[in-house]
This record gives C-alpha cells, structure tokens and sequence, in this order.
C-alpha cells in the first residue's frame, strides 16, 4: 500500500481515500447524510441547482406508486446540458471529445454542440415530429447519438434509444410498442475493424412496421446501403441548410424525457418511462457527489448509449454538470488489448468509469497491458452493472488505479435513473465487493418477504422505501405492469429484484437478482424473454433458461429444451437454437450452453425447478427432488451433467 495515500487497513479490507483526496472532495463533510435526512429539503436544494423556466409549485406528491417531482416546473433538459453553459468559459470548453474504432477523433466545444443540437432538432421538427411523439434511435457510439437524444429533449419528443447490438426483430417490437413514426440510424457500425449492417438490420425491422415515416441515416462507415425513397433521408443533407436557431420547448418536470426498454420476468420488455425535472436533479446530483466533479476534469464513462448508464452517467448528468466527456465507439481490445489504456493516456481521462466484467477481462489479458500505458492522469474510478469481486476490485485498484484512486461501486438500475447506492469518495471508506452505504436522500432497507427489516445480515430483498426524484413514473403504457412489477410485493415500497444483506457497518452487498432474470457482463436478460423465443422455433416443444456463474461476464445463460416429438437432436441442432435467440434477441441473449433433455424438470403443479437446473449447469450434485412430479425427470438431467 502506497504510503500516505492510502491508509489502507488491507487486513480488514478498509479502504480510506487519501487526505490529500478527502480534502479536495467536493463532498467532504459527512454532514452531508444527516442534512439530506430531510429529503424534501436537500432534493429542492439540488433541484434548485439546474436552470428552470419556471419553479415547481410542490417538492413532490406521492399517491404510491405514482410520485410527481417539481410539479408544475418547467424545465428543458437539453437547455440544462447546453444553454446555461454558453454564457461562461463553459462555451469552448470541449463537450465530446470522440474517440472513433479506426482512431479518429472529433471535439465539440459546448457551442458547438449546442448548434448541432439546435440544428438537427428543426430537421426533426422539419420531419413533423411533435412533442410527445416518440422518436426512436438505433446508432453506434458516434457524437449524432448525443446530439440525436438531445434535439428530441429539446422539442419535447421523449426519444427511446435501442441498443445498437439488438436484432431487427428486437429493434421492431421496441419501434411497435413505442408508436415511433421516425427512427434514427446510422448506415453501419465499426466493430473490431468491421462493420455491421445497422440500416440492413433497420431494413429488416421495419418489413411489416406501419409507422415509421422517416429514417434518418448518418453516415458512419460508408458501407453500401438500401435506400426506400421517401422514406429514407440523410443526416448530413438534412443538417446542410438546417437554421441553427431553436429555442428549447418548455417542458412539465413531468414530461417524460425517454422511455428505455428492459428486460423482465415476462417475455415482454418492459419501456421504463422517467421523465424531466426529477430525473435530471437525481442524476446531476449523484454524478456530481459520487465522481466528484470539477471543472477541468475528463469524465470517460464506457457504457453505450443503449443502456440506463449511457443516458444517466454519460450524456444527461455529465453534461448538466458542463463535463467533458470522452465517448468511445470502439470495443477494448481493437486493434489491441490496451485500447482503453492508450484513451486514457491520449485524453488525459482523470474519471473512469466502467463494468466489473470488463475489469475481469483485463485481468485475464494481464497488467502487460495497462502498465506500458501512462495513467498518472486518473483519479477516480467506477464500477456498474453487477457485483464487483473482491479480487478484480484490488485489480482495478492496483494496477489501474495505481493504488491512488477511490473506487465507486454504483448500485442501481434503469428503474432507478440514478445511482442509489455508492461512496462519496471523500466521506465514505471502501470496501472491495460493497457498494458502500444508500446516497444522501435516499432511503433502502433490506426487507423479508413479509416486509419486515431482516435482522443481523441476514440476506433478504432490497426495497426502496421512500420515493426518489428519479425513479421510474410507469411502464410505457402498462400501469397495471408497472405496479405489479414493482410495488405489488409490499404497498409503498419499491422491490428491486436483488439481493443483498447489509454488515454491522451498514454497508450493503449484493448478492444478484432474485428474479428470473440474468446478468451477463452487467446487462440484463430476463429467462422468459429467451425462453419465449425459444419455443417458437418449430423443433422445439419447451424451455427453461437460467443464469449460471461465468469467470469473465459474471453469469452466462444456459438453456434447457425439450424437443417436439420426431425432432432428432443433434449438435448442429443445438448450434442452430443458440444463433437463433442471437438474431432474434441479439448476440448478448446467446446462451454459452444449451442442452437437449428429454424432461424439464417440474413441480407437481407444472412449474419448473430451475434450483434443479442450475446444479446441473454449475455441475453441482443435484440437490433436493423432493417436490418433483416425475424422477424420471432427473435421471434424463442426470445423463446430461455426465455427458
Ligand atoms: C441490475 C440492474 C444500473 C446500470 C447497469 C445495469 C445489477 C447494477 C450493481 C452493483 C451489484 C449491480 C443489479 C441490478 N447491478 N449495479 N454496483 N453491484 N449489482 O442496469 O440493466 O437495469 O440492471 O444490475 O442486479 O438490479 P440494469
């Protein structure tokens, strides 16, 4: 341990920033939890902190599960990540600095991404988009995807963006489900010195899709592309003779900002809505405190724009905060292993923000690679996603972080908009594998499923218990789902879906999911939603997924299918279920096994024991079958786990 920057207590895994640190913290008076007792008060203070066209009538009105934030405020959010920074030195401070896969770079000055912003918002307008109406966005990591979510934030169209790495069907029913009349694409993408066929993908989601008007194409890679006339408009055509001038549309706190599509317990992905005015003082917040921000700091946070992390952590919190961002096209180890490492050195990046998977990868590469790098430049680093194991949190720390930078483990989720769980670097110690203690203002407990605080570290559900300015409003047009999803297991408080047990310092560690959905590398896969795609393929009668443990991404899925009768199973068989969750749902869903069973086995009631399954997917001794309705269901399991 660094001497005198660290007072590392390694024995006991308590780590404490270092003074210098501590002092310079922008958060640096644990004061702070006791003073954000008063929620009402500190969420008003920081609401306070962003620029509104007018002031909220109320703080917050809570008829659970339904909360309105500032109501009667009007706000903009792309006016809060741009306009209120030109009128300062924040004007040519860089916005974007990107860094594209082949190595080009491009830098947008505030200005200059407010007049790109501006612009492209009148070419939507142009397009006849109207506030409220649902603009989707299917893009790589290029500087238009920003400008893209911020033009729709600044007519009022709540944009949903699609994970680039999702298949057409998957990019349909997101489209369908939205009612999205314009979608904006890219040609192709860049990937491992690549390209992937975006718009060809864009191409084959919209075959049947009445309503999409316009697709709006960048240009990215130059790749060959089908053009349907009318339809199909470029970019850069369009942004050509685009007047630069659109004020900003005043906004309800409560209109919704985006409405982001994730995984659930049903073979429907859920689009979770937030909306303005909360959202934007939650995320603003919680970026500022947890990463500790200052002026001249080079925030890089490496998740895509597809996932809540993109929208919180990398567009809408940084650039409220007038940060400089680093936004990465590429993958980490295009054209080498230290890809992330020669950006860090290249941009001087000081915050890093990252996933716990990645971090294992690099592990696994070795410190050859980050060590022939310069990262003197960092001071803060961050996790996401899912548990960070002690053992990759000392990796990160030691040869990333150079035994000098705090380590943010953030919990939270899409539902929750920002992060809820997490240091502030300058007031709370660290302990590897703990996300630490709740964020000022907001409330979690660890209940039973009574709802009942468990007691002595017991492991039980995490709940929020008081309402946050960020949560999610509701499932895009499924209230019922909403309040089924979250709020049904007890009245008033949230149900996250995780477990997690808290020690006698009130730190939290989380366990994982407790519902049927699956982590893999930090992104969220609900087993139905594969599972449902499964059985439509005509040679198979049933399904079961689970998530079993994996060295790099944290969980890998496993599937187990029963064939329909006369279907002979084959290797080739097996190859072809596994490619076809990966075009249906994309290649993330790809299960890394997939067994043919003759049974699945079942509950006398019908339902199916997946304890059963993971211990014959982790190649455990199969544990109790008590409650089977037919043994002979484990014996053809049985034959599996030996072959
Ligand atoms: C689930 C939410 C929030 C952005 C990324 C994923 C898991 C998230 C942590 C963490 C342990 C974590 C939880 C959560 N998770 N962060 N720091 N420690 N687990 O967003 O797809 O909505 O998934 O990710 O299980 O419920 P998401």
């Amino acid at each position: 341990m660094t001497e005198g920057v660290f007072k590392g207590l390694e024995e006991n895994r308590i780590f404490q920033p270092s003074e210098d640190f501590r002092k310079k913290a922008l958060i640096a008076d644990p004061e702070i939890y006791a003073k954000a007792e008063d929620r009402l008060a500190f969420w008003e203070e920081r609401a306070a902190d962003l620029s509104w066209f007018k002031k909220w009538d109320s703080v917050l009105q809570w008829n659970p599960p339904h909360a309105r934030w500032f109501d009667g405020g009007k706000i903009n959010a792309s006016y809060n990540c741009l306009d209120r920074h030109l009128e300062g030195p924040r004007r040519e401070k860089p916005a974007i600095i990107f860094e594209g896969e082949p190595g080009d770079s491009l830098v947008l000055t505030y200005a200059e991404l407010h007049r790109e912003v501006c612009k492209f918002a009148n070419v939507l307008k142009s397009m006849g988009v109207k506030k409220g109406e649902v603009v989707t966005i299917y893009m790589p990591m290029v500087p238009e995807a920003v400008i893209a979510m911020l033009a729709c934030a600044r007519i009022g169209a709540p944009h949903s963006v699609v994970f680039g790495g999702f298949s057409a069907e998957a990019l349909r029913d997101r489209i369908n489900d939205a009612g999205s009349k314009v979608l904006i694409t890219s040609d192709g993408a860049f990937r491992r010195g690549k390209t992937l066929p975006i718009k060809q993908n864009v191409c084959a989601a919209l075959k049947g899709v009445q309503g999409i008007e316009k697709v709006i194409i960048v240009n990215r890679t130059g790749i060959d592309i089908e053009i349907i006339p009318n339809r199909d408009v470029f970019y850069h055509d369009l942004m050509k003779d685009a007047s630069p001038d659109c004020p900003a549309e005043q906004m309800e706190a409560e209109d919704i900002l985006f409405i982001l599509y994730t995984s659930g317990t049903t073979g429907k992905p859920k689009g979770v809505v937030h909306t303005t005015g909360g959202y934007l003082t939650g995320v603003s917040t919680t970026h500022q405190y947890i990463f500790d921000i200052k002026e001249d700091d080079i925030y890089w946070c490496t998740a895509d724009i597809g996932w809540i992390t993109g929208h919180s952590y990398l567009v809408y919190g940084p650039l409220t905060n007038g940060s400089t961002i680093v936004l990465f096209e590429g993958t980490p180890d295009y054209p080498e292993k230290d890809r992330f490492w020669e950006i860090v050195e290249k941009y001087k990046v000081t915050i890093l923000y990252t996933a716990p998977t990645a971090i294992r990868t690099f592990m696994k590469w070795g410190a050859g690679y980050p060590d022939k790098r310069d990262l003197s430049s960092l001071r803060l680093l961050g996790t996401v996603g899912e548990p960070i194991n002690p053992e990759a949190w000392m990796w990160f720390f030691k040869h990333i972080g150079k035994e000098r930078c705090p380590i943010v483990d953030t919990w939270w989720q899409t539902e929750t908009g920002m992060i809820m769980i997490a240091p502030l670097p300058g007031v709370t110690n660290l302990k590897p594998g703990s996300c630490t203690v709740p964020f000022p203002g907001v409330k979690v407990e660890i209940l039973n499923k009574a709802g009942q605080p468990v007691q002595n570290g017991e492991v039980g559900f995490v709940a929020i218990t008081e309402p946050w300015p960020a949560m999610l409003r509701t499932v895009y047009q499924d209230d019922n789902r909403f309040k089924d999803a979250y709020w049904s297991n007890w009245p008033e408080k949230y149900f996250a879906g995780d477990g997690a047990k808290v020690d006698e310092d009130g730190y939290f560690w989380i366990i994982g999911r407790v519902d049927d959905v699956i982590n893999v590398s930090g992104h969220r896969i609900g087993t139905a939603e594969v599972e449902s795609v499964l059985v439509e393929h005509p040679a198979v009668a049933e399904a079961a997924c689970i998530g079993k443990t994996h060295e790099l991404k944290g969980q890998a899925i496993a599937a187990f299918v029963t064939l329909r009768e006369g279907v002979a199973s084959s290797d080739e068989l097996v190859d072809e279920l596994k490619k076809y969750i990966a075009v249906k749902i994309g290649a993330i869903a790809r299960p890394d096994d997939l067994y043919l069973t003759e049974e699945l086995p079942k509950t006398r009631s019908g339902k199916i024991i997946r304890r059963i399954l993971r211990d014959i997917a982790e190649g455990r001794a199969i544990g109790d079958t008590t409650t089977l309705a037919d043994s002979s269901a484990v014996e053809a399991l049985q034959k599996l786990s030996r072959s």
